[in-house]
């Protein structure tokens, strides 16, 4: 029989060529295109082979909700949905050397810790570094059962055995070796059929199965986006390495909801968890200073206060910089042409900083207003309200839109003692009324117009 046709896959993106190249053309990724062994020319679907029919039966039925394990750490517990669920498979995925092995080793401490059995296998570190983590995180003393492997056949063996486990922590799913399959680890066929291969042990046994995966600077999980859809929770673990908070996001949960986050701390003991991430995120806000305004955030469902900071500097010849940290910078030239374009603030004599104060990285069109009010704040050098939180989407007319849930934004502005809220003006059609907490007065702004006049008021100065 012919031999198959060589395949070359790019780790980075998965894309598969016929041909080897230094750079792949999908995604322009350099040096990541490998050759893949061949598919096993499998028999296909012969029409005498014998079938079972397929049992066919009504969605309406009852169902109970998945039985679940909470971890004890209440902030991994809420991006989980609740806890870990048997036989399932989760992905932690983030950049290496932002806290995955160590959350996972406080959650299996904690999981011990409760009584339950948890494996912990570790292909990047001896059993010596995880002992000396675990002495830094007071943790030396937890039942849980360790071992140093790479070997999946080996790990196999052993999981068969673990049917009364409730966890087991693969770390990382990137040294996994299946010696079935000719290529190193770390390569897409070792992580996919690894991968593959540990999922369904965890369905056999009904444990839960947490693979860690290390994450390549654009993002894409390393060896690659396969894994997401082979499992059942996607949780990424992310933040500023230069900065303590860590952010524990699911963008995938079949047994929950998405966009949940769980705050964390990186201290010296371990991670820490952050109940109250608002108050964190707003301690060190100096109160008069221009170009600073408080967004009052959404993350999943949770609201959470941060502070946008933006500075102005003079940069009177060549290209202005426009320079963002932790929002999109597409949607600040975007603003600042709305600004310019419709309200005649021009900034373009300015390099123009943004930045969003704690390291946390912000995804919602609703801190348009936000980010509008510290950069007319800069541009008046004039500070914002203190006590006000700012929240609206801005169109390209100018417009500022409505956005989700303001009811628990106010809620959180006032809990942290904020007296009032810069917020969409209510269009009366369709809009049901709108709850304003206690103590909290609502200043609605229906064009960035507005916004720029009030500052330009205060400073009796027109600021075009
Ligand atoms: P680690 O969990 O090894 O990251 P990953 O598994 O994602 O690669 O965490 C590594 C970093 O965390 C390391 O730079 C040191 C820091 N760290 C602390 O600050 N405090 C601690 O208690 C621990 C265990 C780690
Ligand atoms: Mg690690």
């Amino acid at each position: 029989m012919a031999k198959p046709p060589a395949r070359f896959v790019c780790a980075a993106c998965g894309a598969v060529t016929p041909k080897w190249a230094g750079r792949c053309e999908t995604c322009g990724e350099w040096n990541t295109i490998a050759e893949e062994a061949p598919a096993s020319a499998g028999p296909g679907l012969h029409k005498h082979a014998a079938a079972r029919k397929l049992a066919f039966v009504d969605l309406a039925g009852s169902t109970a909700p998945p039985p679940r394990t909470p971890v004890g750490i209440a902030e991994l517990d809420r991006v989980l949905g609740g806890g870990l669920v048997p036989a399932s498979a989760v992905l932690l995925a983030g950049d290496p050397g932002i806290g995955k092995s160590t959350l996972l080793l406080q959650a299996a401490a904690s999981l011990a810790a409760g009584g339950h059995r948890v494996l912990y296998i570790s292909g990047e570190e001896a059993i010596e570094q995880v002992r000396l983590r675990a002495l830094r995180l007071g943790l030396s003393q937890a039942r849980l059962e360790l071992a140093a492997a790479i070997n999946l056949r080996d790990i196999a063996a052993s999981l068969e055995a673990a049917r009364d486990a409730t966890m087991v922590v693969i770390d990382s799913i990137q040294t996994m070796w299946l010696d079935s399959i000719d290529s190193a680890p770390g390569t897409v066929s070792q992580v996919r059929a690894s991968a593959f291969e540990l999922i369904r042990l965890a369905k056999s046994s009904r444990f839960a199965i947490v693979l860690v995966g290390h994450v390549t600077k654009d993002g894409a999980i390393a060896g690659p986006r396969v894994l997401e859809h082979m499992v059942d929770a996607v949780l990424y673990f992310e933040g500023d390495r230069g900065h303590q908070f860590r952010i524990l996001r699911g963008v995938k949960n079949r047994y929950g909801a998405t966009d949940e986050i769980g705050v964390f701390e990186m201290t010296e003991s371990g991670l820490a968890e952050v109940p109250n991430p608002s108050a964190l995120f707003l301690a060190e806000r100096r109160g008069n200073v221009s170009g600073s305004a408080v967004f009052a955030g959404l993350e999943g469902t949770r609201p959470m206060l941060v502070e946008v900071q933006c500075l102005l500097a003079p940069n009177p010849g060549g290209s202005p910089r426009r320079s963002v940290i932790g929002w999109d910078s597409g949607r600040l030239s975007m603003l600042l042409a709305v600004l310019e374009t419709r309200c005649g603030l021009r900034l373009n004599a300015s390099d123009v900083y943004l930045n969003i104060a704690g390291g946390l990285r912000i995804g919602e069109p609703a801190a348009d207003l936000a980010v509008v009010a510290a950069l007319v704040s800069a541009a008046a050098d004039q500070p914002t309200d203190p006590g006000m939180v700012f929240f609206g989407e801005v169109g390209l007319s100018g417009e500022v839109r409505q956005v989700a849930q303001a009811e628990s934004r106010l809620k959180e502005a006032q809990k942290l003692g904020f007296l009032s809220a810069c917020l969409p003006r209510r269009i009366a059609r369709g809009n049901r009324p709108l709850f304003a907490p206690d103590g909290l007065t609502l200043q609605e702004i229906g064009h960035l117009g507005d916004l720029v006049v009030r500052f330009a008021g205060r400073t009796g100065q027109s600021l075009s």
